[in-house]
């Protein structure tokens, strides 16, 4: 069979150029040549004329389906799907080599039982995927393995045995024969996910993708594959701990408000349905550098555990180093702190850390993060109990934040009863008054911290 023959475009200006080059000679722009396949101008179709007009519908006459969707079997899974699968839609999940992302599409169809799943895989051989399979438990006998990275073969096969859905681990290992470009460029990327989504429409079956994410954390070819593709899933969380996080960055079938929990064990991933204290460890009495606050997560809240540590500098250029929290926000607030209370930061190494691996934006950590590090400085432990609500401002002073009452209302149920929050806020708590300690800035939280 004869090749399709390919040239490369530039994506910046539209230049075709019959080779790949690092440079525009158009443009001038870098790296932006993308390789595509050239349609055959069709003779037959030139003339306009000779088309069919098309139907368009007017609004107020469009029936609106109500979405039928696929239960995913986790309910963390259909949360962050906005409901489970929708028939014909393309989904991306993406996270970092090692994540759990096999694990969980894995895992999902295999108890989809009455469901016909094809797993197509580029990545692991099919005793692999079996040994896998038999570790997390095997609940679904229609499901179907093949390996195989040509996406013309995967089509044929994926249509003759049509699946209700398909699931290809990973986009970034499949290939079209037609262009030249090696598996995992853009090109490529692009090329499959367009016929798989041409697929994926036509037929109504969903079809899930799993990509990997580069080191910006971005899914390769991001781009391109955005916005093809309908959902877009972020699987997180750290190699090292046992939580991961599933958060939707783009859904149109959903909120992306939402975010899924679970827990990587010896026999695949468990949900956890009630999250609010998984990412606090064991027992901190006593301990200095240890603080609570809460970060809100969709429509759940949920109870964090920041560590710092606060030692003498060893070079003349104290360090400041923040895991999962941002390295900007944290240098503010170590500023905030030596401004507004005094304290010689200058000369300490200070070390942040987010327990459970997880990576935190919320503002209403801020406060948390304070006392942490306050905590560790004076190294005296914060009173016991004590959880930490509050945005705080260049000037120090303790800002409001969202959804306050429910932080509060989440805390008291874990058992916290000394809850700081921002003054401001007091008259919007109704129950738990008593266990609150209202603070209007830095200096005055300072006073009550160690009460
Ligand atoms: P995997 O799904 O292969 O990650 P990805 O597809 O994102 O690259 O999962 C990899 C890790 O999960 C691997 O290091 C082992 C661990 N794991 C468990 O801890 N328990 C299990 O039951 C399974 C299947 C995997
Ligand atoms: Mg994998």
């Amino acid at each position: 069979m004869s090749k399709d023959k390919t040239v490369f475009v530039c994506q910046n200006c539209g230049y075709v150029s019959p080779k790949w080059a690092g440079k525009c000679s158009n443009c001038n722009s870098w790296n932006s040549f993308i390789e595509e396949v050239l349609v055959k101008e069709d003779k037959t179709k030139k003339n306009t004329s000779s088309v069919n007009p098309g139907n368009p519908v007017a609004i107020h006459d469009i029936v609106q389906n109500v979405f039928f969707r696929m239960k995913m079997h986790y309910s963390e899974l259909d949360r962050v799907l906005g409901g489970g699968l929708v028939p014909g839609s393309l989904v991306l999940l993406g996270g970092e080599p090692g994540i759990g992302k096999s694990t969980l599409v894995l895992q999902s169809v295999l108890n989809l039982a009455g469901t016909k799943i094809l797993y197509i895989s580029g990545e692991e051989s099919e005793t692999q995927i079996k040994l896998r399979a038999e570790r997390i438990g095997i609940n679904n006998p229609d499901c179907f393995i093949y390996t195989e990275t040509n996406i013309e073969k995967i089509l044929a096969t994926i249509k003759s045995l049509c699946p209700d859905i398909v699931v290809i681990d990973s986009i970034q290992t499949v290939a079209s024969a037609d262009l030249s470009s090696s598996p995992g460029t853009v090109s490529q990327i692009r090329e499959c996910a367009r016929q798989l989504q041409e697929y994926a429409k036509e037929s109504a079956t969903p079809i899930i993708l799993i990509g990997h994410i580069n080191k910006d954390g971005d899914i390769a070819g991001p781009m391109s594959l955005e916005h093809i593709v309908d959902v877009v899933l972020q699987f997180e969380g750290d190699n090292n701990h046992f939580y991961r996080l599933l958060r939707p960055k783009k859904n149109r079938f959903g909120s992306t408000y939402e975010i899924g929990v679970f827990e990587m064990a010896g026999n695949g991933l468990k949900e956890i349905t009630d999250p609010g204290n998984i990412l606090i460890s064991g027992d901190n009495t006593g301990l200095s550098g240890v603080a609570f606050g809460t970060i809100a997560e969709g429509s759940r809240t949920f109870l964090i555990e920041i560590q710092s540590l606060a030692a003498n500098a060893v070079f003349s250029t104290p360090q400041r180093n923040a895991t999962g929290f941002d390295t900007r926000r944290f240098q503010m607030l170590l500023a905030v702190i030596e401004k507004r209370l005094g304290l010689k930061l200058i000369q300490k190494d200070i070390f942040l850390n987010i327990a459970g691996g997880l990576k935190i934006s919320d503002p209403a950590a801020d406060l948390a993060v304070i006392s942490a590090v306050i905590s560790s400085y004076f190294d005296k432990p914060v009173k016991e109990n004590s959880c930490f609500i509050g945005e705080v401002g260049l000037s120090g002073q303790i800002r409001p934040v969202s959804f306050i009452e429910k932080r509060v209302g989440e805390a008291i149920r874990l058992g916290f009863d000394k809850i700081y929050i921002s003054s401001s806020q007091k008259s919007e708590i109704k129950n738990g008054n008593s266990k609150l300690t209202a603070v209007t800035d830095i200096k005055d939280f300072a006073t009550k911290l160690f009460k």
